[in-house]
Parts: structure tokens; C-alpha cells; sequence
């Protein structure tokens, strides 16, 4: 990390944290403090308080948490030193000039390389290298892509060659570490030489939302294998956290966003007039990238593959959307397999009139089982009905529920109360059990099992709480950091018992906590970075935290330690005596 801390300052100085926040969450006053509707996840009741003083936010809901730099990093689904330009921006600062080492301009290098392969590629697609014609010919007439289409994506050409793209980027200064970094190179396991990835295919970029090249999809014209090549995972590339065409839809969707399952489907929904249509990136939908729909839009419209494997793709998406509070749609499609083939036989006004009358999930669902089954064999209309049952046990909404309810009993032909006990029973069991689910999470949570940010936190309680107080007062007061790193307080990495806090420690010391939770992005996680901001709060929330306070903490955590060294049992094994106990007593 080579941005100066000084500079960190400078940005966070600029965007105050309400200000910024408050263009994400409606925030209200309390005392000092704000509170609003957490965005990181679906509540009724605010819980997500943003602090004045110490320049911070955390949901006591989610535990989401950190400074202004990790909350534009989770709201704008960038890393690190993207928040960093996005705030820049946002208050006109320039970013620091390149030193020629840093992470930044590693990353920015990653991004410049990107976008001149993509120029290059696109250019490609004009030229006469080798199978340019061919891929015209493809791209404009098979696939009847418009020439206006093929510049708003950016799609191009990957000539049909082993050097041409290295040569091209190494005529630019890239070396081949770099290119094969972000694998536009892939290295060859017989003599080692560079070559290149992507052969003889129809490029899409993929592009961030703040219009960086992130990555490249790969079509093979012809009946080659793998049918589409794409990007793997680069320092600058995340799949799972990332939509193609997000960077279009996102400003056109208030009234829904169309998800499709791939790339040529975003592009024939375009055509069709919809510029709100994203797709995954050739992986199934992730929590992630439903979080991030949500941040845009509140309605999702599936438009998947008509075929077996779209149904269920479809089936999976239902539940990832919904629990990430976005109302579901489905397209119901015949005639054509995907999206894209739909719009291309049947024009654009049929697509339409598809979209309009897209079915809710329930409907899809409904239909779903339904064509499973024969209901006129008693068994199989006993199976769906009790599908169906399980189905409706799931709806919120006790109106919706009723609704459901009664065209089950219509269309199974069954009498609307016994469906409708059926479903409650259900739903009695799914309340009694998830109450369980979370009786089991506070006991393991107070026991600290099941603690994935401090695995060793249940195996030495007493130390790893000591080590959460003396690190929340770090945050609390940079100059505690100062004093330790003059040898005025005493407290060293040996100090510590648990591996995650020796390395929250380790980087506060080299980096001091002036910078707030975000100098710490780039070396910890989201989850890591809210847990240290756990910390925080729960240290804001005691009233002395004074010098002597720390130093009584250090103390006790040197207690705590020696028992460690000296006792064989730990704490885990006392914890699990304990849940043993209260089991067989039960
Ligand atoms: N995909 C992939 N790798 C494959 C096949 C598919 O990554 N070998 C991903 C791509 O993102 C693709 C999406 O899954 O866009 C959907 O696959 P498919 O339906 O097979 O492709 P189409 O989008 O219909 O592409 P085309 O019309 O070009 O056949
Ligand atoms: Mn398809």
C-alpha cells in the first residue's frame, strides 16, 4: 500500500461520512449520531447508525461496518483503491501521481492494459488479421449484430493467432508477467513461452461501473471448445461480484433490471430496447451479485434460458433475488431458447409485450410443479400438492399467502382449508426450526465457535476479549499508537494470543489508525474490517477509555496468556463440555 496516509486523510476529510452516506440511506438524527435503514441488508427497522465523531457507520443488524472508504467499497462494489478514485472524484481531487511500484499503479496498469486490448481487439475485428473476415462475417451478418451495437459494447476480434495481441501489448511496454496476470497471456507447461489467450474469438469486455475493462469473454465462431473463454480471476476481476452491462442498466433500472444468463442475451434485450438487462459472468447468480441488484433496483425480471437447465437456473436464482429483498419476475418464453434468439425471431415488439407480461415467481413456480406432475394419479397430486403447500408456507405476506392459498385448493381442486392448514403446519415447523438455527448461532456466538473473522477466539476467550478491548481503543485513539510505538505503553505482536488480532495489531502499528478502517482494506476483508469496527463501537459505548484503562487491559491480557501457556485444557474444550451438559440434561 503506498498511498500516503496523509492523502487517505485528506480524501476522508472531504467526504464526511453523513454526506456521503446520506446519498445511499435516508439518515435520521439521533443525538449525535444518525440512523437510517441498513443498505447491506433487508430490515424494517433502522439499525445501521452512522457516528459523527469518530467518522464511522456500523449496523447493529449485520455488523456491516468501517469508515467511508470500506462503505463506498461495499456500495459501489469496488476494491480499495477504487473507492479512493470514486471519492476523488466526487470532491474533484486528483489521485496521487505513480510512484512505479505501489499496488495502485498496479492496478492501474492492469486497467490501461485492459483497455488497450480491447481497443486492440476491436480494432482487430476491422482489420485483415488472420480470420478478421470470418469474424465480420459472424459478428454482423450470423449473429446480425448492428455496427452501433458492436461500438456500445465494445466487442471485437481476437485474431486467430498464438502472438498477435502479445505482440501488439509488448510493442506498448508490457511485459509478459503482467499479460499473464491478467490472462490475456497464458504460459505454455512444455518451454515456458507466453501466449495468447484468447484465439480466434468474438471479445466482450467487461466493464465496471466506473468504466474500467475489467475482463474479456470469448466466443469461438465456430463449433470450437470451450464455447465461450472468459477472464479468470485477476486483481482487478472478481466474477462473482460483478454483472455484465451493470455499467449501462444501472442508471436505466428503477423499473426493474433483466437478468439473463449471457452475453449475446444482454445484448439482443438491448436491441430489443431494454439497455436494463445485465448477465452473470458463465457462473450460477451469487448472493453477491443480488446484494448489488438490490442496491439499484427493487424488481428483477429472469429472462434464462427456456431450456431444462434455464428452468432450474431459474429455480436457484428465485430465493438468492428474494432474500436479498428484490421482487422476482420470470419470463415465460416459447419459441425460442434464450432471450436473444427470441428478439431476433420475433422482434422487438413481441419481446415487449413478453417483459410487460412477465408472471410473478409465484406463478413460475406454481407452473413449475405443476409440470411435473400428473394430477390425475392420486400420488403425484399429493406430491405437488404438498410442493405447493411448501411453497406458500414461504410468502411474508399474509395477503399474498391467502391469494396463493386459494388458486392452490383452485387448481388442484381441493378444498381451500385443507390447503391452507397444510401450509401453516409447514409453516410452524420452518419458524420452530429457524428459531432453533439462531438459538444454536448466540450460543455459538457467545462461545465463539463458528467464529470464521478470530478462529482462535473460542479456544482463548479471555485473551481474545482482552485483545478486542485493547484494539478498540486503538482505533478510538491514534495517539495510544504513538505511545506504543515510542515504548511509552508497553505492548508488543508477542502480546497477543490470537493470530487474527496479532495482525490487526501488526498493521495498526506500521500504519497507525489516523487513516480510519479503510488504510486497512487493501490487507483485510470486509468481515474482518466490520469486526474491528465491532470493536470500536463497543469500546464507544463505555465511557472511560483512558490511558490507565489500556494499560489495565494490556495486564490482564498477560494474564490471561500465561494460563494459556501453562494450562493444557482451553477454552473450546470447556465450551463443549458445557453444551455436552446442557444436552444430555435436556
Ligand atoms: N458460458 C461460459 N462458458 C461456456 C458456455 C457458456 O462461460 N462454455 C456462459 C457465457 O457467459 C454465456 C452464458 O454462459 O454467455 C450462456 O451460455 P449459452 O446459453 O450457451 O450461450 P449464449 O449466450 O446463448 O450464447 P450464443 O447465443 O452465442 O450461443
Ligand atoms: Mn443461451
Amino acid at each position: 500500500m503506498k498511498i500516503s496516509p496523509d492523502f487517505v486523510q485528506e480524501i476522508k476529510f472531504r467526504n464526511k461520512i453523513d454526506d456521503v452516506i446520506s446519498s445511499y440511506v435516508n439518515l435520521k438524527r439521533a443525538g449525535s449520531n444518525f440512523v437510517g435503514l441498513c443498505p447491506f441488508h433487508s430490515e424494517k427497522t433502522p439499525s445501521f447508525t452512522v457516528f459523527r465523531n469518530t467518522e464511522t457507520y456500523h449496523c447493529f443488524g449485520c455488523g456491516a461496518g468501517g469508515d467511508v472508504i470500506t462503505f463506498i467499497m461495499q456500495a459501489e462494489n469496488l476494491d480499495y483503491i477504487g473507492a479512493l478514485e470514486f471519492l476523488c472524484n466526487r470532491v474533484g481531487m486528483q489521485m496521487p501521481e505513480d510512484d512505479g511500484k505501489s499496488e495502485t499503479v498496479k492496478r492501474s496498469r492492469f486497467y490501461d492494459m485492459n483497455r488497450e486490448a480491447a481497443r486492440f481487439f476491436n480494432k482487430s475485428l476491422y482489420s485483415d488479421a488472420p480470420g478478421a473476415a470470418e469474424a465480420r462475417k459472424y459478428v454482423f451478418e450470423t449473429r446480425g449484430l448492428p455496427k452501433s451495437a458492436v461500438t456500445h459494447f465494445g466487442l471485437g476480434y481476437a485474431p486467430d493467432s498464438f502472438s498477435a495481441l502479445r505482440d501488439h501489448m509488448r510493442s506498448l511496454g508490457y511485459r509478459d508477467e503482467e499479460l499473464a496476470e491478467g490472462f490475456l497471456c497464458g504460459r505454455s507447461n512444455k518451454n515456458g513461452g507466453y501466449f495468447d489467450y484468447f484465439r480466434g474469438r468474438v471479445i466482450f469486455p467487461i466493464i465496471d461501473n466506473i468504466g474500467n475493462v475489467i475482463g474479456f469473454g470469448g466466443r469461438a465462431m465456430g463449433d470450437a471448445k470451450p464455447k465461450y473463454l472468459n477472464s479468470s480471476d485477476t486483481p482487478v476481476f472478481k466474477k462473482s461480484r460483478n454483472l455484465y452491462s451493470l455499467n449501462f442498466a444501472r442508471t436505466n433500472c428503477a423499473d426493474g433490471l433483466i437478468l439473463c444468463e449471457g452475453y449475446m442475451d444482454v445484448i439482443g434485450v438491448n436491441l430489443a430496447g431494454f439497455s436494463n438487462a445485465v448477465a452473470t459472468l458463465g457462473t450460477a447468480l451469487t448472493e453477491e451479485q443480488a446484494r448489488i441488484m438490490a442496491k439499484y433496483t427493487k424488481k428483477v425480471i429472469i429472462a434464462y434460458d427456456s431450456d431444462g437447465a434455464g428452468v432450474n437456473a431459474t429455480k436457484r436464482a428465485i430465493p438468492i433475488l428474494s432474500d436479498a429483498g428484490l421482487e422476482v419476475k420470470v419470463l415465460h418464453m416459447e419459441g425460442a431458447k434464450d432471450p436473444d434468439e427470441y428478439v431476433r425471431k420475433f422482434g422487438r415488439d413481441k419481446f415487449r409485450a413478453l417483459i410487460n407480461g412477465s408472471s410473478g415467481k409465484l406463478d413460475f413456480l406454481l407452473n413449475s410443479v405443476l409440470g411435473k406432475y400428473d394430477v390425475n394419479i392420486a400420488e403425484d397430486k399429493i406430491k405437488a400438492a404438498e410442493e405447493l403447500c411448501a411453497i406458500a408456507a414461504d410468502i411474508y405476506s399474509d395477503i399474498e399467502r391467502e391469494v396463493y392459498i386459494a388458486k392452490i385448493a383452485d387448481v388442484m381442486k381441493i378444498d381451500t382449508a385443507s390447503v391452507k392448514n397444510d401450509t401453516e403446519r409447514i409453516r410452524r415447523k420452518k419458524k420452530y426450526e429457524a428459531k432453533e438455527n439462531e438459538k444454536r448461532k448466540i450460543v455459538m456466538a457467545t462461545m465463539g465457535i463458528g467464529d470464521t473473522v478470530n478462529r482462535d477466539y473460542a479456544k482463548y476467550t479471555k485473551a481474545a476479549h482482552a485483545e478486542e478491548s485493547i484494539l478498540g481503543m486503538l482505533f478510538m485513539y491514534p495517539e495510544y499508537i504513538e505511545k506504543i510505538r515510542n515504548g511509552s505503553i508497553e505492548l508488543s505482536q508477542d502480546d497477543f494470543v490470537t493470530e487474527f488480532d496479532r495482525r490487526v495489531f501488526a498493521a495498526l502499528l506500521e500504519r497507525g489508525s489516523g487513516g480510519g478502517f479503510g488504510m486497512l482494506a487493501d490487507a483485510f476483508s470486509p468481515e474482518e474490517i466490520s469486526r474491528m469496527s465491532e470493536m470500536q463501537v463497543a469500546r464507544q459505548a463505555l465511557s472511560d477509555n483512558s490511558e490507565k484503562v489500556l494499560k489495565d487491559t494490556i495486564d490482564a491480557l498477560r494474564e490471561a496468556a500465561k494460563n494459556y501457556s501453562h494450562n493444557a485444557t482451553d477454552d473450546l474444550d470447556a465450551a463443549m463440555r458445557i453444551i455436552q451438559s446442557k444436552k444430555t440434561k435436556k
